[in-house]
């Protein structure tokens, strides 16, 4: 089966990252992590890159704190494209992205976010759901748009709330979710892309 080239942009600790890393690596997951990119010079994420011998880089974020200077992101573009990325996976990248990479990657560009959407979006989503009195939260793989947590849903998975659930608890089991869900929902484009290149 012809291998999905995937990019996979973080920001931090790379859980996400390292569960499809290793979904590639088992064989599970017919992708080809091209290359991992960060604008934190020293996140994890970038040294599970490195542990999985996938190229890897920083890329400096310029001056803004939600958003990327608009030549790093014509640089992000440039690195996607390069790497001959055909599938962008965002794994907690803590920026918002906006025209340059829209218009490069058009449905192309996925994030999974720790609620079920369209419920929740924004920080510290399972915060909100626990505050909330929610018995039932989750995960959420989508499209990115223009708008923060917003694009087409493509898979949810619940996770119920129990009652002596802390924030952290809470959290814990939202990762392992995602860490299931994020290689399944990857695997589908997986599929599409080796059909329509077969
Ligand atoms: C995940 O909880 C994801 O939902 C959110 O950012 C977090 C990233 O975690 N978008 P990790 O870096 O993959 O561990």
């Amino acid at each position: 089966m012809k291998r999905l080239p995937i990019g996979i942009l973080g920001s931090g600790k790379g859980s996400n990252c390292r569960a499809i890393l290793e979904r590639i690596r088992s064989g599970d997951l017919a992708a080809e992590a091209r290359v991992v990119i960060s604008d934190v010079l020293d996140a994890p994420i970038l040294e599970i890159a490195r542990e999985f011998s996938v190229a890897n880089a920083y890329l400096p974020p310029g001056q803004f704190r939600t958003r990327l200077e608009p030549q790093a992101e014509e640089e992000v573009v440039r690195m996607l494209r390069d790497a001959g990325v055909h599938l962008v996976v965002l794994a907690g990248f803590m920026r918002v992205l906006h025209a340059p990479m829209l218009r490069a990657f058009p449905q192309r560009i996925i994030n999974i976010h720790p609620s079920l959407l369209p419920k929740y979006p924004g920080l510290e989503a399972w915060k909100q759901a626990l505050t909330a009195g929610e018995t039932v939260t989750g995960c959420t793989v989508h499209y990115i748009d223009e708008k923060v947590d917003h694009g087409q849903i493509i898979a949810r998975r619940e996770v119920a709330i129990l009652p002596h659930d802390t924030a952290e608890s809470l959290h814990a089991r939202i990762q392992i979710a995602e860490h299931e869900l994020y290689p399944v929902a990857i695997g589908g484009f997986c599929e599409k892309y080796a059909a329509s290149s077969a």
